[in-house]
Parts: C-alpha cells; sequence; structure tokens
C-alpha cells in the first residue's frame, strides 16, 4: 500500500525537538519535520546520573544502537500526507511491517524473542511512553516511581520492588515527559520544572526535572483507573469489615458529611471514590479536584478540575475558586479531592449551609489530629477566626470522621469510623464506633491486628432510621469483628 520508503505514522511525537544531538539519541523518536522547528524547550544540561543502587545494564548497547538506527530510519521515511483516515490499528499493522523490514535490511543478528522485543519496543516508542508501557499495562501495579532514567520503582499489592525497566538516558526520560505532559496541554522545562498530569486512564502523573530533581528527571505516576479498588477488594485485603461498609453505606445514603483522613498514600482517595459510590444515581454531585481521579458511576456528575496558572503566573483556578462556584450549580453532593488551603472554610461553611451529604479529604495521621489541621488550614490561609469559632464549625459541619492507613509492611487499614459529636467547653468531642488495632509485626514484616466494634452507638442512629436506613443495633454491640492472620 505505501511505497517502500514512505510510512505512515499516527502519531509522531507532538513535542518540539531539542537539540539535533539530543533528539538523535536512542529510543527518541523525533518528527519529521524536527529540522525546521526553532528547538522551543531549552535542552537540560546534560549530565550523567551518578551510579545508585539497582544500577545495572540488562541490555546491550548494540541493542540500544540498532534499536535507534532503526527508530532513525522510520522516522525519517514518515509520510503523514499518506496517512489518511485510516484507523490506528491499520496504521500500527503497517508500520510494524516496516520495522520488521528495515531489521531484514540492518542485517542483524537477532533470534526470534530479541526480533519481537525490538518490533515491541520500537513500536511502544512511536506509538506509546517508550518503556513506560509495559509497566502501564500492568494491572497489579498501583504506582510507578522513577528517579532518573536508570532506577524505576514500581509498586505491587502495597509492596515497594524496583523494575527492571530503564530510559536510555536524561534526555530519552524527558521525551516522554513531555509527550505526557502536553497531552494535557501542560509544559515541563526550566521554567516551569514542576508539573502535574494525567495519562489518558486518569492515572496521577507528577514530574519534577532539574535543576529542582538534582539527579535527572523523575516521575511519579499514582495509577488509577487500570484496576480500580473496589468495596470486594477493600473485604478481600483485610482492609475493612462487611459490618464497617454496611455502616458507611448508610452514613452516605442519610447524607452524612464525611471528612476522610490520612498520610500521603493512605488510599484517601481510594475511599473517597468507593465512598461515593453510595450516593444514590437521583443526586446531582459536584467533584472538585486538583488532578481528576475520583471514577464516579452515577449518572448525573459535573466533573472540574482546577488549573495551575500559566508561564506569566496568570490564569489559575484554585480548589476554592470552583467550589465558591459550584454552590450556585446546585449540587445535592460536593465531593472535594482534597483540602489543603483556604477551601476547608468553605467546605465547612458549605456543609453547614445546607449541602448535606457532601465529602472531602485531607491530611492528618489521626482522627484527633484531623481538627487541629483543619485549624492551621484556616488559620494559614489568613482568615482571623477564634480557634473555638473553627472549632464550632468544624463540630457543626462534619458528622463522620474516616481514618485511612498505610502500616508497616504494607498493608492498608481503615483505622477508624468515629463520630463527630459536638463540643465541649472549647473541645471538639468525637467518639470512635468502629477501629483497627495493631497487635504487632508478622515473620513478613507485615502489620496486623484486630477490628473491633467499640460499643459505642452513633448519636445519629435515630437520622439514620428516619432516611429509610434499617441498621440493626446489634452491629454496634462491642466485640472483635475480624482478625488478621500472620503470615
Ligand atoms: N485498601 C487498599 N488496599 C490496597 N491498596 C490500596 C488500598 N487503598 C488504596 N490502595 C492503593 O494505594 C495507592 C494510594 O491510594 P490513594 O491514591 O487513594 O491514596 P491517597 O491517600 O489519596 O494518596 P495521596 O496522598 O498521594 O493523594 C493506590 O495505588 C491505591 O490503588
Ligand atoms: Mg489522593
Amino acid at each position: 500500500m505505501f511505497g517502500k520508503s514512505k510510512i505512515p505514522v499516527l502519531n509522531a511525537p507532538q513535542v518540539p525537538t531539542r537539540s539535533t544531538e539530543d533528539s538523535q539519541s536512542p529510543g527518541v523518536p523525533q518528527s519529521p519535520s524536527a529540522g525546521k522547528q526553532p528547538p522551543a524547550l531549552k535542552p537540560i544540561a546534560p549530565k550523567a546520573p551518578p551510579k545508585r543502587k539497582g544500577d545495572s545494564r540488562d541490555r546491550s548497547d548494540e541493542f540500544y544502537e540498532l534499536k535507534t538506527n532503526i527508530h532513525r530510519k522510520l522516522v525519517e521515511n514518515l509520510d503523514l500526507a499518506a496517512m489518511g483516515t485510516r484507523t490506528d490499528d491499520d496504521v500500527k499493522d503497517e508500520v510494524k511491517q516496516v520495522i520488521m523490514d528495515l531489521c531484514e535490511q540492518e542485517d542483524a543478528l537477532l533470534n526470534f524473542s530479541e526480533r519481537q522485543r525490538l518490533v515491541s519496543e520500537i513500536l511502544d516508542e512511536t506509538f506509546g511512553l517508550g518503556p513506560l508501557e509495559t509497566l502501564l499495562n500492568d494491572p497489579h501495579i498501583s504506582d510507578i516511581l522513577i528517579n532518573g532514567p536508570k532506577q524505576v520503582y514500581v509498586e505491587r499489592k502495597g509492596r515497594l520492588q524496583i523494575s527492571n525497566v530503564r530510559f536510555k538516558d536524561d534526555a530519552h526520560l524527558m521525551h516522554v515527559i513531555d509527550k505526557i505532559v502536553s497531552s494535557v496541554g501542560r509544559r515541563c522545562d526550566e521554567v516551569s520544572p514542576m508539573v502535574d498530569a494525567r495519562l489518558k486512564d486518569g492515572s496521577r502523573v507528577n514530574a519534577v526535572i532539574p535543576p529542582l530533581a538534582i539527579d535527572g528527571p523523575s516521575m511519579s505516576i499514582r495509577r488509577f483507573g487500570a484496576d480500580p479498588i473496589t468495596w470486594d477488594d477493600y473485604i478481600n485485603f483485610n482492609s475493612i469489615t462487611p459490618e464497617m461498609v454496611d455502616f458507611l453505606r448508610a452514613c452516605v445514603a442519610a447524607q452524612m458529611n464525611i471528612l476522610i483522613v490520612g498520610g500521603t498514600g493512605s488510599g484517601k482517595t481510594t475511599l473517597l471514590n468507593n465512598l461515593s459510590s453510595f450516593i444514590p444515581d437521583t443526586d446531582r454531585i459536584v467533584t472538585i479536584e486538583d488532578a481528576a481521579e475520583l471514577q464516579l458511576r452515577q449518572p448525573h456528575v459535573v466533573r472540574l478540575e482546577s488549573r495551575p496558572p500559566n508561564i506569566e503566573g496568570k490564569g489559575r483556578v484554585a480548589i476554592r475558586d470552583l467550589l465558591i462556584n459550584s454552590l450556585r450549580m446546585r449540587p445535592d453532593r460536593l465531593v472535594v479531592g482534597e483540602c489543603r488551603g483556604a477551601e476547608t472554610l468553605d467546605m465547612l461553611q458549605a456543609m453547614n449551609t445546607g449541602h448535606d451529604g457532601s465529602m472531602t479529604t485531607i491530611h492528618a495521621n489521626s482522627v484527633r489530629d484531623a481538627v487541629q489541621r483543619v485549624e492551621t488550614m484556616v488559620m494559614m490561609a489568613g482568615f482571623e477566626l477564634p480557634v473555638k469559632a473553627i472549632r464550632q464549625q468544624f463540630a457543626n459541619a462534619i458528622h463522620l470522621i474516616v481514618n485511612a492507613a498505610r502500616l508497616s509492611g504494607g498493608p492498608r487499614k481503615i483505622m477508624s469510623i468515629a463520630e463527630v459529636q459536638g463540643m465541649e467547653g472549647e473541645t471538639v468531642t468525637i467518639q470512635e464506633i468502629f477501629k483497627f488495632e495493631q497487635l504487632g509485626i508478622d515473620g513478613s514484616g507485615k502489620a496486623y491486628g484486630q477490628f473491633l466494634a467499640t460499643g459505642l452507638r452513633p448519636s445519629f442512629f435515630d437520622r439514620l432510621k428516619y432516611s429509610g436506613v434499617e441498621l440493626s443495633p446489634e452491629l454496634f454491640e462491642r466485640r472483635v469483628l475480624l482478625t488478621d492472620n500472620k503470615e
């Protein structure tokens, strides 16, 4: 269908190329018109990454060289005009054939599996995110942490481990970062060396490049979407018990305002996503996030995402702006990804003024810590409110606090489900209804323990009944609900 040397390729890289030397580095695709475009991004100071633990050269230099040669020939022969309206799959098949032909021409001494690897790596470079593609295709990987081109960690089932994926060099890694951030209309260069972005599947990406990242470009990807964690997973992983899930379901149905608290990576967003799944289909939901991670299945959802300032420092739309605007959108439920600044007080006020059934998360290590964190965030945002007034807002707004945690060795647990009862003097009174008690660390280094019902019945028990949610009072009887098996 095509002349031998004219190859249709759909996504010639959209990012501007760097210096000729950079763009010719192995594995870095080059636009057909690269030579004509002025380099818009300054090359990053090439710096040999220091040798680190985990460095090993598992790919031979010849393999890289061959890959680069074939890739360059492929790109040199791109014929964008010939692309026409064919589907990605058709184009991919044709490009694959051309790569195999080029491979033959190179007269390379490759065995069958090496040839296959070469073809699939060149296809990944051309159509996808290069070496990252293998990791992105593995549904069990929840986090990908890239510390420079030669050190890539992944998290599987709560355990962090080094992977054998490598990038050729800083320029190759930078190219992949550019490809990701430019696809969401952002940029990552010396002027804005720190950027948040999102992959097509919803995974959250953060990249920091030199000079801020000292040892080369670094990127953290929080997978989302490939294999989202459901309530069944929570129960299979012993992260919660069915009794606790029943209680949470009732609280969401009865329009309780819920605050999720936890440390970094403790599972706050995952929990928020799962709690939101209990919101009835009839409610109008507005979600507000910095990087859209929530995956709500309800039909009536408006999703809003904040925006960082542009290169001139203009155009910023903060979570707070979206929150204030959302109040005019007649939401039944507000779901805010995370409160970490001035929006905290607005969220409390929204919850206090008729937006019941709303939910958000904050970064705090325990239920008790949550009150203090909220006080600090409100004060740091410059609101001159006495501490007691902030606490009063908190106590009136929040009905339930749920604490998520990642314990030693990886297990994630719902550590506490607690009711905010009100104020006694200057103090917010909180009572735990369910909790996890850690008993120790097992032979494999994993924390283990037991879930307990504390014996306290929530004071809003009657409100649950009036909202049509029937819960048996026995659910709250003091007992051990589940004990972990030791490994
Ligand atoms: N109960 C669980 N069991 C196993 N893995 C979980 C569980 N909950 C969450 N995870 C995984 O833990 C990782 C972190 O989850 P999540 O993004 O929800 O955390 P977070 O507290 O919102 O993080 P951050 O502070 O970075 O926003 C994700 O990869 C998620 O799939
Ligand atoms: Mg989160």
